[in-house]
């Protein structure tokens, strides 16, 4: 699946080799699941199709089978538990990055963990951890790479999901994608957290927008106005209440119409 330059490339790097699978239930369960026996930082699985697959709040993430790009990676972090968000964050910027060189279109980045094209969904990342004395993080990330037209997805999936290989108008090479992905990430892992912030804020299609926010007990609409220094979300309500909104806390966030009027 992966040639040997590719393989010669990802050496380069703290990633791999690149297992890849054409099976399994959820990358990410089977790498959280090696990493409680100890697996070390770098390994990386890949898959053509999930019968599991994990989205974000429990949610189910679906593909058309050998379409997408399936990556999971594991992660021993060195910064606090308050600061792992910004480990996806920099997945976020090298799935960005590595999508523009390959398929020649560049996503924006949606707080907290999506990129989008043309504010249709092609990626979602989702980081699973655990703390203790050896703590480990699993980002894994879903690319809708060449799905077919009429993709077998159910139909509120169909309605806000794109893929690569229709906006770029020919297919992508996913083994291609999948190192770029990892040399950008292997670039961008140990940056400081204000480092990611600052990346993150220059793309984020979040930011300037008025957008509804929902969290598992109330819902608001405010304007995003900022990023912290861990990459959470800085929002000005309309009586100007100023709040910091973490990605873990929130179940779904929509920016609303351009026409609507800002709170500033
Ligand atoms: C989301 O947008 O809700 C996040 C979706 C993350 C999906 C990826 S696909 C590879 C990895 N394995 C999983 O089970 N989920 C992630």
């Amino acid at each position: 699946m992966v040639g040997p330059g590719l393989e010669e490339r990802l050496g380069r790097t703290r990633f791999g080799p690149l297992r890849w699978v054409e099976v399994i239930d959820s990358t990410n369960r089977r790498l959280l699941e090696e990493a409680r026996r100890g697996a070390p930082e770098g390994v990386v699985l890949v898959a053509d199709h999930q019968t599991a697959g994990r989205g974000r709040l429990g949610r189910r993430w679906v593909e058309p089978p050998g379409s997408s790009l399936l990556c999971s990676v594991l992660l021993r972090p060195r910064r606090p538990p308050e600061e792992w968000h910004t480990l996806t964050v920099a997945l976020a910027l090298a799935a960005r990055t590595a999508i523009g060189a390959t398929a020649g279109v560049t996503p924006d980045v949606k707080w907290p963990n999506d990129l989008e094209v043309g504010q249709r969904k092609v990626a979602g990342i989702l980081a699973e951890a655990f703390g203790g004395p050896t703590p480990a993080v699993v980002l894994g990330i879903g690319i809708n790479v060449n799905w077919p037209r009429d993709a077998p997805v159910p139909p509120d999936v169909a309605a806000r999901a794109t893929s690569l290989s229709w906006v770029a108008g020919r297919d992508v090479d996913r083994a291609e994608l999948a190192v770029r992905m990892l040399e950008e990430l292997d670039r961008l892992v140990d940056l400081p957290a204000g480092d990611l912030r600052n990346r993150l804020a220059g793309v984020c299609s979040t930011l300037g927008r008025r957008v509804r926010i929902e969290l598992a007990d109330w819902t608001f609409v405010a304007d995003a106005v900022d990023l912290d220094d861990t990459c959470a979300l800085v929002v000005r309500q309309p009586d100007g209440t100023v709040r910091t909104v973490e990605a873990a806390d929130v179940v779904h966030l929509r920016a609303l119409d351009d026409g609507e009027p800002s709170c500033q």
